[in-house]
């Protein structure tokens, strides 16, 4: 079984009550998302000149205060242009894990780091319901532009907790327009993560789009979890 969430749980009780409701969580159905689930069309959002041009990831990891010897996760990582920019920036002390669910676009991804040198770079194939990164592991998670394709974002949120340090922050980009557009409305969006047990810390606008970051909140049992509606 997988290590259980250590975040936010100080004493003994605390901690074998997040034990096992993470226990039970690992055989448990997560409801599906009461709206469309966009179709993973493409491993990037837009081309990376452009994003460069708009100074996206400069912008976003200032924003987010990604710095030497973190552990970020890229989770849904595609052709990898986050993780090619927060390598650098975290250097040889701390670590990118890039993620994705399709083998075909990761394999890609481990090639072009591998061809750059990129010495800090993991990788992790995942699950649609399960990020499957190490426990306990994660400062940032970054979610850029696929929080929309994700099938099963509650089972993802609550396992991604598992993998967090404690005052770790989730970080969720995407578009204002609707989930089939492959955007994700900002009420809808902080519904379900809440709804997995994180707080709202904190959303930026972005040109365009929006940055929102949570953090642990309280556990939740997974049995209370109800899909929030559109
Ligand atoms: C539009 S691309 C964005 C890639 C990259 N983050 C960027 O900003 O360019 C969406 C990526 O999310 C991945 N993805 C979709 N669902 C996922 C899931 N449940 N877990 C991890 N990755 C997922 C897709 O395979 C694809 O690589």
């Amino acid at each position: 079984m997988a290590t259980p969430p250590n975040s936010g749980y100080a004493t003994p009780m605390r901690r074998l009550i997040a034990l096992s409701l993470f226990a039970s969580a690992q055989a448990f159905a997560f409801p599906l998302p009461q709206r469309d689930v966009a179709r993973i069309v493409s491993p990037i959002w837009a081309d990376e000149a452009t994003r460069d041009r708009a100074g996206e990831a400069d912008n976003v990891m200032h924003l987010l205060g990604v710095s030497a010897g973190q552990t970020v996760a890229d989770i849904g990582a595609g052709s990898g242009y986050y993780t090619m920019r927060v390598s650098p920036v975290v250097g040889p002390k701390g670590r990118v894990i890039a993620q994705d669910i399709e083998a075909r676009y990761l394999n890609r991804l481990k090639h072009r780091v591998k061809l750059a040198g990129l010495r800090n770079v993991r990788f992790v194939l995942g699950e649609p319901a399960d990020p499957r990164l190490p426990p306990a592991s994660v400062d940032i998670a970054l979610l850029i532009h696929m929080y929309h394709e994700i099938a099963q974002p509650y089972g993802l949120l609550y396992r991604l907790r598992a993998s967090l340090k404690p005052d770790a922050r989730v970080a969720i980009v995407d578009l204002d327009r609707p989930s089939a557009n492959h955007g994700m409305p900002r009420p809808q969006l902080v519904c379900e993560v809440k709804a997995v047990g994180y707080d709202l810390v904190s959303i930026a606008e972005l040109k365009p789009g929006y940055l929102a970051v949570f953090k642990p909140g309280a556990a939740v049992d997974p049995a209370t979890v109800k899909a929030c509606r559109e």
